[in-house]
C-alpha cells in the first residue's frame, strides 16, 4: 500500500507552516500563523509527535496539554490549539500549538 504524504494533516486547515524551529525527543516543532483567526496575529509554535502511532507517546502528549492548560504561569507558554483529545484514535495525527517563546532556544 503507498503512503500519501499530501493527504490534508488536521494542523493544516488551521496553520501555515512559516519554518521549521527544532525537534525534541517526542515531536517536531514549527514556526507557525494562523490561516483564518484574526483575534491570533504573529507567530506561534506547532508541536507535530514523531510517533503519531505510538500509545505510550500520544498520552505523553495528551499529558502535556492537559498540563499546559492547567498551569497559567509567565514562563509557560499558553496552549492555543490542539486536536489532544482524538489521543486515543491511531488514526489521527496529534499536534498542539502554543505561545512563541521569543529568544533563543528553550534548551
Ligand atoms: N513555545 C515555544 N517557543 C519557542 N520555542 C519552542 C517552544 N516550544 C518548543 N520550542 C522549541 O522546539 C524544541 C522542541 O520542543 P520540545 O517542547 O522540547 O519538544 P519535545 O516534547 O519533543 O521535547 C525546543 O527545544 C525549543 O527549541
Ligand atoms: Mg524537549
Amino acid at each position: 500500500m503507498s503512503k500519501s504524504k499530501s493527504k490534508p494533516k488536521p494542523w493544516d486547515e488551521n496553520w501555515e507552516k512559516l519554518e521549521d524551529i527544532g525537534s525534541g525527543g517526542q515531536g517536531k516543532t514549527s514556526l507557525v500563523k494562523s490561516k483564518n483567526d484574526s483575534s491570533l496575529p504573529g507567530k506561534y509554535v506547532l508541536k507535530i509527535l514523531h510517533k503519531q502511532k505510538d500509545d505510550e507517546r500520544r498520552a505523553r502528549m495528551y499529558r502535556e496539554v492537559t498540563n499546559i492548560r492547567t498551569l497559567k504561569n509567565p514562563g509557560i507558554p499558553k496552549l492555543i490549539d490542539s486536536n489532544y483529545e482524538f489521543f486515543e484514535d491511531l488514526n489521527i495525527p496529534l499536534y498542539m500549538v502554543t505561545e512563541l517563546i521569543e529568544g533563543s532556544t528553550l534548551e
